[in-house]
């Protein structure tokens, strides 16, 4: 009898994990994250109580302490190691200090694209206890004055070769005080020094760290901008704590120290700054840098330095697919993909032609206080669901009203969270755990990004605006992105600072603009419908140099439909949707259309490039 009991319970025993197996076939990655998850809060709650805080840059200096000689940067022919690096940023930091004055609290501006030196920049300017304003290297004029203006920066450094678009904003930056630098050797320009010159003659000993002893978990530590729905762009205040969660993506992700990760996408992103660079410095890995993205170079890169991460977007998954086949594709030791927005064919299309890369898809805004992880792999999903998570930042998916723009509301006047498998949109609730920082300079933006009384009296939740979905298994699905931003080739895009652009062409009178689904390509095109001014014809030739001059290529509306009176919704809002779904077809919009051809202007549409561009011959 007692034999018999427990040879049923051995059985028994013996066949639970398959039972568990069977009711969750993600049990072993679900329970693999969920280490993960407490490991990553035990070492925030350490970094919080460490005196004096613990920092990205006092992890950097450990690995410095560490691993001298392990390679920390390769660009190019060149290559530096952690001992190198942390040499460079001393020099910039002495520079800095002694010629732009700047100390612990300051803030200054990094107009540069991707280059070593953007690196040992914002290390000195850590160093110094200095927040740094990362800028769109593509923006100028009005813009980049915003942008530069609303994070009350002391000093811009700017790149040798962006020094037309510093001259253009010079006397505005003169007026207000702004110590301006270049790196070059010299400067022949009034108002401008040079900045190269005096790193090559400073120092590179180490900076004290009484320079920084202020600094805490909840100091800003970088400005990132982000579109903005008033249109011109918010520096998004990322604080060392934000700074540290996003770290830790790689850490989620399964990046081991002898991993090498490829950074090609902007430095000025969150993505490559904080997920790549700054997780590499949490890891102790070395980075590959590349100015900008190639697909012809790309895998011709990975096998030369050995590359084993590499970061996308959704395009250039794409663009890689759509590369010629090669024999070599699958010769390469990358091994894993972490990244945004890679629609399910291209998934499924990439993995066939270069082989076994686990792919981690990721959901999160810069400035968001939520965040998903597709840590199984599943094609499709942009995270997964985990209780963990869930205890440790509340979220939920309320029923969304798309015409009218704003959460449906029961009759109490509260959120209605959506049924599993319904579309919603993603609010999560704003706590201690959970904080968010909002926008520099901006309340009443960061205002707009917060919902009251959700659910119950007095609760308050950030707005993702985004609209997901989520599956019976936990899946979490992108769906769309409301409101008046939308994203092409991985750039958000403001409305109504484009709308603001094209105001200014003569001839026109109100315009509308939205984004429009092209086939084959992820996000949405910049489309305008307008209403000209009477007895005025469409100038093509005056809107294309105003979009030129003024907007950065992806920001440019793609599509022009002219109306004779702009549609709105019964509370006088504009009506983006409607108009985004009808698309940009001439052979079922009757309205006059126009299309930007590159290097050539607006021309009038026709159903010939309609079909080009549906069939994938012209390329947008
Ligand atoms: C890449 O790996 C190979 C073999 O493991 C090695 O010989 C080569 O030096 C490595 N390349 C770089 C840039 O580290």
């Amino acid at each position: 009898m007692i034999a018999y009991i427990l040879y049923t319970a051995l059985i028994g025993l013996a066949i639970l994990p398959l039972l568990l197996y069977f009711r969750n076939p993600y049990i072993l990655k679900d329970i693999s994250y969920a280490i993960t998850a407490i490991q990553i809060g035990m070492r925030v709650s350490k970094f919080k109580n460490h005196k004096p805080f613990y920092s990205i840059l006092d992890c950097f200096l450990d690995k410095v302490a560490k691993q001298p000689h392990k390679k920390f940067l390769l660009f190019e022919e060149s290559s530096f190691t952690y001992s190198q690096a942390d040499k460079e940023s001393n020099r910039v930091a002495r520079a800095l200090s002694l010629h732009a004055n700047l100390k612990e609290g300051d803030t200054a501006a990094v107009f540069l694209g991707n280059e070593p030196l953007f690196v040992w920049i914002w290390l000195g300017l850590a160093k110094l206890g200095c927040t740094a304003a990362l800028l769109n290297y593509n923006i100028r004029s009005k813009s980049l004055l915003h942008c530069f203006s609303c994070c009350e920066a002391k000093v811009l450094v700017a790149g040798a070769d962006l020094r037309g678009a510093v001259e253009e904003v010079l006397p505005t930056l003169k007026q207000q005080g702004v110590r301006v630098f270049i790196l070059n050797e010299d400067c022949d320009l009034e108002g401008v020094e040079s900045l190269s010159d005096k790193i090559q003659q400073a120092s590179d000993q180490p900076l004290s760290p009484h320079l920084r002893a202020s600094i805490n978990i909840k100091s800003p530590a970088l400005y990132i901008y982000t579109s903005g729905t008033t249109g011109l762009p918010k520096a998004a205040v990322i604080n060392h704590e934000r700074l540290w969660m996003a770290s830790f993506l790689q850490s989620v992700a399964g990046v081991r120290s002898d991993d090498i990760i490829y950074v090609y996408l902007p430095l000025y992103h969150s993505a490559a700054f904080l997920m790549g660079l700054c997780g590499a410095i949490d890891k102790g890995i070395t980075v590959v840098l590349r100015r900008k993205f190639s697909a012809s170079h790309f895998w011709n890169d990975c096998r030369k330095y050995n590359v084993t991460v590499i970061q996308y977007i959704g395009e250039i998954m794409r663009y890689l697919c759509n590369t010629p086949k090669r024999d070599n594709d699958k010769d390469h030791k990358v091994r894993l993909a972490l990244g945004n927005g890679i629609r399910t064919d291209t998934w499924a299309d990439f993995l066939q032609r270069f082989g076994d890369i686990h792919i981690c898809e990721c959901y999160g805004a810069t400035e968001g206080n939520i965040g998903f992880v597709n840590y199984v792999g599943k094609i499709g999903a942009i995270g997964k669901e985990h209780f963990l998570h869930k205890m440790g930042c509340p979220y939920a998916l309320i029923r969304y009203d798309t015409e009218k723009e704003e959460p449906v509301k029961n009759s109490k006047g509260f959120c209605i969270e959506v049924p599993r498998g319904e579309t919603g949109l993603l609010v999560a609730k704003i706590g201690e755990r959970t904080p968010f920082s909002g926008y520099a300079k901006n309340n009443l933006q960061t205002e707009r990004k917060k919902l009251r009384d959700v659910f119950v009296k007095g609760d308050l939740y950030f707005n993702s605006g985004d609209l997901l979905k989520i599956d019976d298994e936990g899946f979490v699905f992108f769906q769309d992105r409301i409101g008046d931003t939308f994203r092409w080739k991985g750039e958000n895009v403001a409305t109504t600072e484009v709308a603001d652009h094209l105001l200014m062409v003569d001839c026109v009178e109100e315009v509308n603009v939205y984004g429009v689904k092209v086939p084959g390509h992820e996000g949405r095109i910049g489309m305008a419908a307008m209403t000209l001014k009477e007895n005025m014809d469409f100038d093509g030739k005056a809107a294309y140099q105003l979009v030129k001059r003024y907007l950065p290529s992806y920001a440019r509306p793609r599509f022009i439909r002219i109306q004779d009176a702009l549609a709105v919704t019964g509370t006088f809002k504009q009506m983006k949707v409607k108009l985004g779904e009808e698309g940009f077809n001439p052979a079922v919009i009757k309205d006059r259309l126009f299309y930007l051809e590159d290097h050539n202007g607006y021309v009038p549409m026709t159903q010939e490039i309609f079909n080009s561009i549906a069939e994938g011959r012209i390329r947008l």
